[in-house]
């Protein structure tokens, strides 16, 4: 979702004129989009305020902006820092070029937040929010991938989640938007699109005597010339359309197979505290379902350790449900406190940091092994990767002696391939040959 922000408003302030700069130290104006679902995320933030500060005191006119999750959760309290000149949350990002222009012209309160965030956002809002999107909608530092929004907001609460108070609530696009828009995008040349949405299996608009579900949309952007890959994130563990949609996953081969849902913890007691409305054994059992309309589908997955509540028995029930749940790769995170949110006003944050560290090392270390026997399996095997760009590495990205740089592609399953190619490649299909695994990675030659 962010890294969709950031194309929306890069793009817009580039087409009001601004230019991209290429250091802070050169730059008119400073954006800085910002996410609140860890504490961790907005520490670097204000970390990152304290260096601009210096950087101000010689350069009084640079203006300072704060868009995203942090600027509608803080708001005034964001503007109020003395280095902020621009604070604008999430729904209000059709507004920022009026505010950097505010600014510019010396307005020291150029704020756009949601008042009353959790109320049904009016028509107007909505409106804006779709032109903005429709009309700016490439992202161009992945050539040929574009993301669309499909719905924003969340409506499930979970006890230690920011998002419903800082995107609001839940409301999906019109399905005639979304498609016009992946039909511009194919004009433009993108070739995958990725459907986004915090629950984007809870996608569900009525238009007269239909309601669409996530499994329509994929029937219908696989129509659209041009596309070949569809992709969606992120899925919740829900019966509701699941059906539906794995048989648009089966059926329809330009939606890749991949499938990232969440499970957060492995014990019942711990998911009823966190509110998400399965146990362990019906999460596994939508795997099983997964696995075998889908045979082929690779899975990842989104664990939270250290829940308040959460006992050694309990992290050995997630340890469990991960070595079951056979994920290619999974992202683990510490619990972190959010302000306002169920937890923390409610539970203790009993579990101590070293308990914390010690279990999200110990799910990491557990994956790696799943990670690194599953990437195995592809080894001299031909994989089909779209090329996403150069290897981030500079003595890879232009080697000495003129050789090819090395490239970084995806397949349709979400592996990360590397291997040696031109550069013109970036945005193309191409063939490789696996000859080396790792658990997050394979490496092979082009064919
Ligand atoms: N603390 C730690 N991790 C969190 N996540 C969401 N809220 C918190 C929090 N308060 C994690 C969840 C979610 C992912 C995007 O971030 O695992 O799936
Ligand atoms: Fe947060 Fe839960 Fe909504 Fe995901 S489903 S965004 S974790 S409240």
């Amino acid at each position: 979702m962010n890294k969709l922000d950031t194309a929306l408003v890069t793009a817009a302030i580039s087409k009001a004129g601004f230019e991209p700069a290429d250091d802070v130290k050169e730059a008119d104006v400073v954006l800085i989009n910002t996410c609140s679902v860890r504490e961790h995320a907005e520490q670097r933030v204000l970390s990152h305020l304290g260096h601009l500060k210096h950087i101000k005191e010689n350069k009084p006119e640079l203006i300072v902006g704060i868009i995203g999750c942090m600027a509608q959760r803080l708001g005034k309290k964001l503007l109020a820092h003395e280095t902020v000149d621009i604070v604008c949350g999430p729904a209000q990002i059709p507004q920022i070029v009026r505010l950097v222009n505010e600014a510019l012209n010396g307005s020291k309160a150029a704020i756009a937040v949601t008042e009353k965030i959790r109320e049904k956002t009016n028509a107007e809002q909505n409106r804006a929010l779709d032109d903005f999107e429709s009309v700016f909608d490439t992202d161009k530092t992945i050539p040929a991938q574009a993301y669309v929004r499909v719905m924003h907001g969340c409506d499930n609460f979970c006890t230690y989640c920011i998002v419903p108070y800082v995107r609001g609530p839940e409301i999906s696009r019109p399905p005639k938007v979304i498609i016009d828009q992946i039909e511009k995008l194919a004009q433009k040349g993108v070739k995958q699109v990725t459907l986004l949405g915090q629950r984007v299996n809870a996608y569900k608009y009525t238009a007269g005597e239909k309601t669409y579900c996530l499994a329509d949309l994929l029937y219908l952007a696989s129509k659209v010339n041009v596309i070949e890959r569809i992709r969606f994130v992120t899925s919740y563990p829900s019966a509701e359309f699941f059906d539906e949609i794995l048989k648009a996953m089966a059926d329809l081969p330009k939606v890749c197979n991949y499938l990232h849902m969440p499970a957060q913890s492995g014990s019942d007691k711990i998911l009823a505290a966190m509110n998400r409305h399965y146990t362990a054994g019906q999460y596994l059992k939508l795997l099983a379902t997964a696995g075998e309309v889908v045979p082929d589908i690779a899975l990842s997955g989104d664990f939270m350790v250290g829940f308040p509540g959460e006992t050694e028995d309990d992290f050995q029930q997630t340890l469990e449900l991960v070595k079951k749940a056979q994920y290619k790769n999974c992202f683990v995170f510490k619990y972190s406190p959010r302000p306002g949110t169920s937890a923390e006003k409610r539970m203790q944050n009993d579990v101590p940091k070293e308990v914390k560290k010690r279990r999200n090392i110990e799910l990491l270390a557990a994956q790696e092994k799943i990670s690194d026997e599953l990437s195995r399996q592809f080894l001299r095997k031909e994989v089909k990767v779209l090329v996403e760009g150069l290897s981030k590495k500079p003595h890879l990205k232009s080697p000495r002696d003129g050789s090819n740089p090395q490239l970084i592609g995806r397949t349709a399953r979400d592996y990360i391939v590397v291997f040696n190619g031109p550069e013109s490649l970036a945005g193309e299909f191409a063939k490789v040959k696996i000859t080396k695994t790792t658990a997050l990675t394979l490496f092979g030659e082009l064919l």
